[in-house]
């Protein structure tokens, strides 16, 4: 059987990891991958959006099995367009996508079917977003949110009134995050612990995946910008059966069951981001996908096959087959290039990984995010440029050897968070 994974980041190497482990799998190709990516799976030159170059290459290669990992493709109707081939997929078709990709639709879904999450409104003018500003009695901080993908930075928390017509300026007028910020989102603040629960679902059935817990901003403290996220750690340690229990009869069934009423039902990764606030769990948002990092700390405890689940997935057939994990706890740390998430440089050779792009310390993964290969060296392409995953007996044990497998690795303007696990 041949597979192909599209995108090129971490997640997508944790991807095709566990691929490997299947040995019906007979080759495993990544468009476009990465430098790390090449010792697990062909890389193809063809950008993860390009749905005629990709098409025509999974017809011509005759590619059985095609994962669309990334937003943007899915957000675009990449599984439209391979299904119309007859080509088999995981990832939710375009409209299901809308789950991730337009915030104004999610929160519609959200308020129709009664699924918790912060109060809010919608506007599609400036004028009315700034008229309600204005006017409303609200509480700060207010959270405005840009409608479509933002790179995961279209969320600004303005602490008062100013900030928050500055804000909608900047999104609505000036255009900061594109045609993403056409319609914006303006709602409640909200606080508690953040848990992400990536979850497999085949439209009807919702199989949640264990939970886990991002740190997504640059420095120690939780200081600092916001990233793509720069370590997780899993299970999370505030997500206990109790919640979870809450969450899957007010939160996951609902939504799975709100799509298919919508007819668009959602098929593949549903990734829940929520906030256990003093009220209750509540949806901060969706995505359609594996969260990167969040794939890099999950899957490594995932004892089932992948593909079993994702081929379960894909025929609508998820309620007959049982997942398990490894009873082990898993870290995940993020090596950055300097400057990221804003302006930082590339192509410094990495010290300290393999031929094959690892290393050798037991219970420990490398994950390559942002990495290229040029004359059998390592290079950094990218801000987040390698994921160092560790699993153990238990939290400490699984961070002790993430943290000792990060001593090995060097490269120029190199940082990571030295705090991962203790929020
Ligand atoms: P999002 O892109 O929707 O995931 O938002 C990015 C981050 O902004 C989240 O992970 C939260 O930390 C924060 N955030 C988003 N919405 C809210 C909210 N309503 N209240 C408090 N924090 C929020
Ligand atoms: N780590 C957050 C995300 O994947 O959206």
């Amino acid at each position: 059987m041949k597979v192909l994974v599209i995108g090129g980041g971490g997640r997508e190497h944790a991807i095709i990891k566990s691929l490997k482990n299947n040995n019906k799998i007979t080759k495993i190709f990544a468009a476009p991958g990465n430098g790390g990516i090449e010792k697990d799976a062909e890389c193809v030159s063809i950008k993860a959006v390009d749905i005629l170059a990709m098409t025509d290459f999974v017809l011509k290669n005759a590619i059985d099995y095609v994962v669309v990992a990334p937003d943007d493709p899915l957000s675009i109707g990449m599984v439209d367009a391979l299904e119309e081939k007859g080509v088999r997929c995981f990832g939710p078709k375009m409209a299901a996508a809308r789950i991730e990709s337009s915030k104004v639709f999610s929160k519609n879904i959200m308020k129709k079917y009664g699924i918790p999450t912060a109060a809010f409104e919608t506007f599609s003018d400036a004028d009315s977003a700034c008229e309600f500003v204005n006017s409303n009695k609200s509480l700060y901080p207010l959270v405005i949110k840009a409608d479509g993908l933002a790179l995961g930075k279209g969320v600004i928390i303005a602490e008062n009134k100013n900030e928050a017509l500055d804000a909608i300026d900047s999104i609505m007028k000036e255009k900061k995050f594109g045609n993403s910020g056409s319609n914006i989102v303006i709602e409640e603040f909200l606080e508690g612990p953040e848990v992400t629960v990536l979850s497999f679902t085949d439209g009807e059935t919702v199989i949640p995946m264990i939970s886990s817990m991002d740190h997504k901003r640059a420095l120690d403290g939780n200081k600092g910008l916001n990233t793509g996220g720069m370590g997780v750690i899993a299970p999370n340690p505030h997500y206990t059966k109790e919640i979870a229990g809450i969450c899957e009869k007010t939160i996951f069934l609902p939504t799975i069951n709100a799509m298919k009423n919508e007819g668009c039902p959602f098929k593949g990764c549903l990734y829940f981001g929520l906030m256990l606030t003093k009220n209750g769990p509540k949806v901060i948002e969706y995505n359609s996908r594996f969260g990167d990092p969040e794939a890099q700390a999950v899957l490594p405890l995932l004892e089932t096959d992948l593909l079993k689940i994702m081929e379960a997935v894909t025929d609508k057939n998820l309620a007959n087959i049982e997942i398990k994990w490894k009873n082990n706890f898993s870290a995940c740390v993020v090596l950055a290039s300097g400057g990221y998430p804003e302006i930082y440089e590339t192509g410094f050779p990495i010290n300290g990984l393999n031929a094959n792009g690892c290393i050798e310390s037991e219970g420990t993964v490398v994950y390559h995010a942002g990495t290229a290969l040029k004359n059998r060296e390592f290079l950094t392409s990218g801000g987040r440029v390698l994921g160092i995953s560790a699993i153990g007996p238990s939290l400490q044990n699984a961070l002790d050897k993430a943290y000792k497998a990060v001593d090995l690795i060097k490269f120029k303007g190199m940082f990571y968070r030295k705090d991962i696990g203790r929020y």
